[in-house]
C-alpha cells in the first residue's frame, strides 16, 4: 500500500492540506499543538474511518469554520496505490444544522473510487496500523478498550468484519430491549428464539474470526517480543470470550494462566449450536437482568508475559515492549491476510522507547511498507535515517517539505 498523496479540508487546525507523499520514510517534526498527529489521525481515519482519540467524529472538524459556517463538511481524500491498481479513499464529515435550536448533527460518508459506499464494505481496501505509546490502554485499559483495538484491526483486514459487527450490535440492543420488556411487563419468554437466532448467527462468526485471528496475532506477536526482549520473555494473546464454544475450559481457572486453549477446531456451526443453546439455558436469568449476558460484546483479550498477566501485573517497560511487539504483529497479519503492507503510522514514538529498542523498531520498519513518523526532536533517530527519510515541518496547520 503506498499513500500518494493526502489531501485535508476543515480537518483538525488544518483548513486546507495537499501533499505528495514519497516512497520513503516521512517524518512529521515540529512544537507541539501544529499538526502532527492530526495528520496521522486523517490516515488512520482513511484506512478505519474512526480516530484512534475519540469517539466523536465531530471533534474532528475544524471548529473555527464549524462556528462561521451553517453547514461544514470536513473532507480527506487519499489517493493511493494498492498492488498495481490505483485508487481514491474518501471520507466526508458533514456537520449540518437540524431542528431550530441551533442544533448540529454529523453525518459520515465513503467514497471509494468516487462511488458512494456503505462504510462496511469500504472499509480494508485502504489499510493503515496506527501505534501512539498511550495505546497501552489496549494492554492496561478497561475491557473496552481491547475490544475496540481487536475489532478496528479485525474490521480493516478480514471482509464481512465489520458487516457482522455491525449486524451483531444491532440485534444486541433489539435483543437488550424485548428482555427488558419481559422483565417489566413480562410476557411469553418464547420470542426470545428469535432474537437468538440472529445474535448467534453473527455472534458466532464473530468469535470464529476473533478465535483464528488472535492465534494468528499472537504467532507474529510472540516472535516480535521476543526478539525485543532477546528472549527473555514469553508473550501470549489469550482470548477469553464470554461465551466459550470450548466444552471443557470452564476448568481453565484451575490451570496455570498461560496454559493455552485451543479453541481452532471448533466449527462455525458448532459455535453457533452451542450459543444458542446456552442463551436458552440463560433465558429466565438474563429476563430477571434485563440484559444479553454473554456473547462476543462481552469478550476478553489478556496479554500475558511470561505467565503473568500484564494488564494487571506488567510494568511500565513491559507493557510499552508487549504494545510494540503487537502493533509489529498487526502490521505483519494485515500483510499476510490482504497480500498488501499498511501504512504505518507511529506517533511520537522514538521518545518513549530506550536506544535498543529504537534501534529494533527502525530494523523492523525496514522490512515493512511506508512509514510516518511524528517527532518534536530528530535528535531521536539517527542521522543515515534521518539522510534517507523525507522530513516534513508542521506549523500551525501548514506543512512544509524541508530541503
Ligand atoms: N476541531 C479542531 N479545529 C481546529 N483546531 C483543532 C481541532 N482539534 C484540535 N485542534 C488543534 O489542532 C492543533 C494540533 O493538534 P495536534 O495534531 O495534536 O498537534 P501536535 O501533534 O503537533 O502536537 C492543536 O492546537 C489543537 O488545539
Ligand atoms: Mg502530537
Amino acid at each position: 500500500m503506498q499513500l500518494n498523496h493526502l489531501s485535508l479540508t476543515n480537518f483538525r487546525n488544518f483548513a486546507r492540506l495537499d501533499i505528495d507523499l514519497p516512497r520513503r520514510a516521512v517524518l512529521l517534526v515540529g512544537n507541539n499543538a501544529q499538526g502532527k498527529t492530526s495528520v496521522l489521525e486523517a490516515i488512520y481515519f482513511l484506512a478505519a474511518f474512526t480516530s484512534f482519540q475519540t469517539h466523536a467524529d465531530r471533534q474532528l472538524v475544524n471548529f473555527l469554520a464549524a462556528r462561521n459556517d451553517n453547514l461544514t463538511v470536513a473532507r480527506l481524500v487519499a489517493d493511493y496505490q494498492r498492488g498495481k491498481s490505483k485508487h481514491r479513499i474518501e471520507v466526508r464529515l458533514i456537520l449540518e444544522p437540524v431542528g431550530v435550536l441551533n442544533g448540529k448533527r454529523l453525518r459520515k460518508e465513503v467514497l471509494l473510487d468516487g462511488v458512494k459506499r456503505p462504510l462496511n464494505e469500504a472499509i480494508g481496501h485502504f489499510n493503515a496500523v496506527m501505534f501512539v505509546p498511550q495505546m497501552s490502554a489496549v494492554i492496561e485499559g478497561a475491557p473496552d478498550d481491547r475490544r475496540r483495538y481487536l475489532n478496528l484491526a479485525l474490521a480493516q483486514t478480514i471482509p464481512g468484519y465489520a458487516k457482522s459487527l455491525s449486524d451483531y450490535s444491532q440485534a444486541l440492543s433489539q435483543r437488550n430491549a424485548l428482555l427488558k420488556q419481559l422483565n417489566e411487563r413480562g410476557g411469553d419468554p418464547s420470542q426470545m428464539t428469535y432474537w437468538d437466532e440472529i445474535l448467534t448467527a453473527s455472534g458466532a462468526q464473530i468469535i470464529l474470526w476473533r478465535i483464528q485471528a488472535i492465534q494468528e496475532l499472537e504467532r507474529f506477536a510472540a516472535r516480535a517480543h521476543s526478539n525485543l526482549t532477546r528472549g527473555r520473555e514469553v508473550l501470549r494473546l489469550a482470548y477469553d470470550p464470554a461465551y466459550d464454544p470450548l466444552p471443557n475450559s470452564e476448568g481453565q481457572m484451575g490451570l496455570k494462566m498461560d496454559t493455552p486453549v485451543d479453541r481452532s477446531t471448533l466449527k462455525l456451526e458448532e459455535i453457533r449450536a452451542g450459543f444458542m443453546e446456552q442463551l436458552r439455558r440463560l433465558r429466565n436469568e438474563e429476563i430477571a437482568r434485563g440484559v444479553t449476558t454473554i456473547g462476543p460484546h462481552r469478550d476478553e483479550l489478556r496479554f500475558l508475559a511470561n505467565g503473568i498477566d500484564l494488564g494487571d501485573y506488567g510494568s511500565r517497560g513491559q507493557v510499552r515492549t508487549a504494545l510494540l511487539g503487537l502493533k509489529m504483529a498487526e502490521a505483519e497479519w494485515m500483510r499476510e491476510k490482504t497480500g498488501h503492507q499498511p501504512v504505518i503510522l507511529l506517533d511520537e514514538v522514538m521518545a518513549e522507547l530506550d536506544g535498543e529498542r529504537r534501534a529494533d523498531l527502525l530494523q523492523f520498519l525496514e522490512t515493512t511498507g511506508q512509514v510516518f513518523f511524528t517527532t518534536t526532536d530528530l535528535a531521536l533517530f539517527t542521522p543515515q535515517f534521518v539522510q534517507t527519510a523525507e522530513v516534513w515541518k508542521v506549523q500551525a496547520g501548514t506543512v512544509e517539505k524541508q530541503a
